[in-house]
């Protein structure tokens, strides 16, 4: 990721804005009428033209800097999809995409938000990814999901993903509480039908036997009515990990007991919140490729057995149009 110290700076000030101004509407939640009443207040002066989509989601996300490209590409780009997210807010400020979207003007936001809108795409912003692990890193909870909520308010985007990676937290079970806490007062900021909140965590995450403190599945029974949707990541298991549809669907190896896409509703996680994480190409994972046609049939057995959530790919530009069309040719093909 390359960093341009000037217009850091410049950011920095304005998530010192934004958190302050999130901080004269938030505050306390739950017990708090207060809080409440203020968020209220708030979504009845932002016209909201926004609303939860409902599944089968085809998500794409997009990190990749693209010539000619700030933010979000143009909308006839990324047809065949109806969410589509830039990456990523990091701990230290918005970064790549995500950063390319505040270089934008408000008028330029707002164009461009109104075309993928009226072409049926939730936009939305991913935070974390790889480069932050905030629970080994100490960050809290709570102020970090105020910074981040502030942020998707003031540069207006339907909601965020927690593309959480801090995998040393899983192993010490420190991620859950973690998670729990900044997903509870994300929510608490973003409210449900107006925001989008999801999760993309890797499948081997959802193993009920794996972690100390119960990885996702503990996750999901605690918050999961908060979060929207998973885009599981399939992928970066290992060569030979959810290759096949098999292996996706139906039973994982041994290496990652019980994380294969029906397993994981099988042991409590909503079927219909189940989205399917793939790479684009073999260049966008180190494994866990799947040619778009093979796994346009492991969509059409999956909906077969009645699961409809959908597909994410990882992403954007190597993934366009004509890989959707292909991984929905079987199931929901995208109508032309
Ligand atoms: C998964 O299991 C179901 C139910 O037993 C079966 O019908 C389906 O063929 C299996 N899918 C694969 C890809 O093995």
């Amino acid at each position: 990721m390359v960093a341009i110290p000037v217009s850091r700076l410049i950011f920095a000030a304005l998530i010192g804005v934004a958190a302050h101004l999130a901080g004269a509407f938030a505050a306390p939640t739950e017990s708090n009428g207060l809080g409440e009443k203020a968020l209220e207040v708030k979504s009845r002066v932002i016209p909201s033209r926004r609303s939860t989509p409902s599944p089968p989601y085809f998500v794409e996300y997009f990190d990749a800097g693209v010539s000619g490209v700030t933010g979000a590409p143009p909308v006839s780009d990324v047809t065949g999809y109806n969410v589509f997210i830039l990456a990523f807010l990091l701990v230290e400020g918005a970064w790549d995409n995500a950063e390319g979207w505040t270089q934008l003007t408000s008028d330029e936001r707002s164009t461009i938000k109104s075309e993928y809108a009226d072409a049926g795409i939730s936009l939305m912003v991913s935070c974390f990814g790889s480069s932050d692990t905030p629970t080994s890193s100490g960050d809290d909870p709570t102020t970090l999901a105020q910074t981040f909520a502030a942020w998707v308010q003031e540069y207006d985007l339907d909601g965020i993903d927690v593309d959480y990676e801090d995998f040393d937290a899983f192993d010490a079970g420190t991620a859950e509480a973690w998670l729990v806490t900044f997903t509870t007062e994300l929510r608490s900021l973003l409210p449900a039908g107006d925001y989008i909140l999801t999760h993309a965590p890797v499948a081997p995450w959802f193993s009920p036997t794996m972690w100390t403190n119960g990885g996702y599945i503990e996750v999901d029974s605690q918050v999961g009515d908060l979060i929207d949707w998973y885009n599981v990541q399939f992928y970066n298991q290992g060569t030979t990990e959810y290759t096949t549809c098999a292996g996706l669907l139906n039973e994982s190896s041994s290496t990652w007991p019980e994380s294969a896409l029906f397993q994981i509703s099988a042991n409590g996680v909503s079927l219909d919140k189940l989205v399917i994480g793939k790479p684009a190409t073999t260049g966008d994972a180190s494994s866990g490729y799947m040619s778009p046609s093979t796994l346009a049939t492991c969509v059409e057995d999956a909906q077969g057995e009645g699961w409809d959530a959908g597909v994410m790919v990882w992403q954007y530009p190597d993934a366009g149009t004509s890989w959707i069309e292909t991984v929905r040719a079987d199931s929901w093909p995208v109508s032309s």
